[in-house]
């Protein structure tokens, strides 16, 4: 139940607003007073506070200061009569909410106590959501202890707390917006908006006044004067994610609001500035583009301050595992039996397996197994049918060769067994003992293979 304090001198009014308030379902308690009432703030927490203007002693300026620093949460009316009207403007010019004329009619009450407490949740409900969103997007949450991952996440953490533009590049789906989500929420910035923009889904035409907001009658169509994502992003950080796309003619507005945060709305004449940190990604080769004239060298420059080079998962497998069982977790639908694990033949295809479309397809095979497989642990069976041919392919593609050659099977074999042999001495520095454990037989049959082979020296070493 919401607690509100009505700070009031004259008790025969305030009596009236205190039961006006009960028999809406509030708990209302009474002050007759500036100085009682400043007391009972300190001694309570309350939602919201209604203050009487002129009262001996404290009067309703002085509990609306003490409510604007001390109880920073809670909100606050001023009741005034006629003649206080202008001081009550001056009240709202230092935070209190709103104010209601007196004599105080009890629908007008009721409407404003309401709009100040909605007000307050949702102010309540904004910061929660915030934290969350800190929380979530905070480096964190991005799973990996390969190096190359700690690599990322070393470079997340001391770009955060600066200003500096940083460029993202990687392969689809390695997770580029979640480090720049996480580079954003871990800084001062975290607070102010994140603003994303993806350049290569809108059309030109239309990107620069997307970006940088347009005047009224600027073009056809343009009804309304409109603010752009820059404006948007003041304070905040601006997420320019595929940045390869952009036109030449906008790369050319873009440096200059790199060099000095200024540009104008499409169609208009002032000057913007705003203070706007910018995180800019792609899955091309930047300077593939500079070579090939589609993107310009100044503002590659410009924006590779930092680069963080987003890892494809093929060049992190020990990562792989570790993914599994956070979307296995992620995806767990409640109570209802699903995947716990993968048999070691499933994990070890899914460790094999290349995958082009790198964590995003990963994830969305999890997604998959979760709905599909019937039991609780994931065979290698169950896996789609791309990931189950990797190491099929392996195979097919050295017997196609094998075939190919018109080798005979006995020979097929032996230049098998032969690659095996060195494959296993190699993983054992050429220790036979140790290469006959991996190959699980005795160290005499390996010697005597090998003598078979006609294996060299350097590889009998
Ligand atoms: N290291 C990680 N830990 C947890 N989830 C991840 C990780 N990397 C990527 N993901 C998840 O994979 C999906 C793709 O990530 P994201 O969108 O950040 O990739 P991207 O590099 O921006 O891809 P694209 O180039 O296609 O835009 C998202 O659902 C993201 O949450
Ligand atoms: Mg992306």
């Amino acid at each position: 139940m919401e607690k509100i304090l009505v700070v009031e001198d004259n008790l025969f009014e305030a009596k009236i607003i205190v039961s006006v308030l009960k028999g809406k379902g509030y708990e209302a308690s009474l002050a007759s007073d500036g100085v009682t009432g400043i007391r009972e703030l300190e001694n309570n927490s309350y939602d919201l506070v209604l203050t009487d203007l002129i009262m001996p002693d404290l009067d309703g300026m002085g509990v609306l200061n003490h409510v604007v620093n001390k109880c920073p949460k809670t909100k606050c009316i001023i009741l005034t009569g006629h003649a206080t009207i202008k001081s009550s403007v001056e009240a709202i010019k230092q935070g209190a909410f709103d104010y209601i004329t007196k004599p105080i009619a009890s629908t007008e009450l009721l409407l404003v106590v309401e709009k100040a407490l909605q007000f307050k949740n949702l102010e309540e409900e904004n910061i929660r959501l915030k934290r969350e969103l800190k929380k979530r997007y905070s480096r964190t949450n991005i799973i990996g202890t390969s190096k190359a991952m700690e690599n990322v996440f070393g470079l997340i953490e001391k770009v955060a707390d600066t200003d500096i533009t940083v460029l993202i590049q990687g392969p689809s789906g390695t997770g580029k917006e979640l480090i720049a989500r996480a580079i954003h929420y871990d800084s001062d910035r975290g607070e102010k908006p994140l603003v994303v923009i993806n350049c290569g889904a809108i059309p030109e035409a239309l990107l620069e006044s997307e970006l940088f907001g347009h005047e009224k009658g600027s073009f056809t169509g343009a009804h309304k004067s409109r603010v752009g994502r820059f404006e948007m992003a003041n304070g905040g950080t601006i997420f320019l994610d595929e940045i390869g796309e952009m036109s030449p003619a906008l790369q050319v507005k873009l440096l200059r609001v790199l060099q000095d945060q200024r540009f104008e709305r499409v169609g208009g004449t002032k000057t913007i500035h705003v203070d706007v940190r910018i995180i800019a990604a792609t899955n091309k080769n930047l300077t593939v583009a500079i070579n090939n004239n589609t993107f310009r060298e100044d503002l590659y420059y410009r924006l590779n301050v930092i680069m963080i080079k987003a890892p494809p998962l093929k060049q992190r497998k020990s990562d792989i595992p570790l993914l599994v069982n956070y979307f296995m977790k992620k995806f767990q639908k409640k109570d209802k039996e699903t995947i716990t694990g993968f048999s070691p033949d499933a994990m070890n295809a899914m460790l094999e397996f290349v995958w082009p479309g790198n964590v995003r397809e990963l994830e969305n095979v999890i997604r998959q197994l979760v709905v599909l497989c019937e039991n609780p642990i994931v065979e290698f069976e169950d896996l789609p049918e791309h990931i189950q041919q990797t190491e099929i392919s392996v195979t097919r593609s050295e017997a196609a060769q094998f075939l190919e050659e018109g080798l005979s099977l006995d020979n097929a074999v032996k230049v098998y067994e032969r690659k095996l042999i060195i494959e296993a001495m190699e993983k054992s520095n050429g220790i036979k003992a140790k290469a006959a454990k991996l190959l699980n037989i005795k160290r005499t049959t390996l010697v005597e293979k090998m003598k078979k082979q006609n294996f060299s020296k350097s590889v009998c070493a």
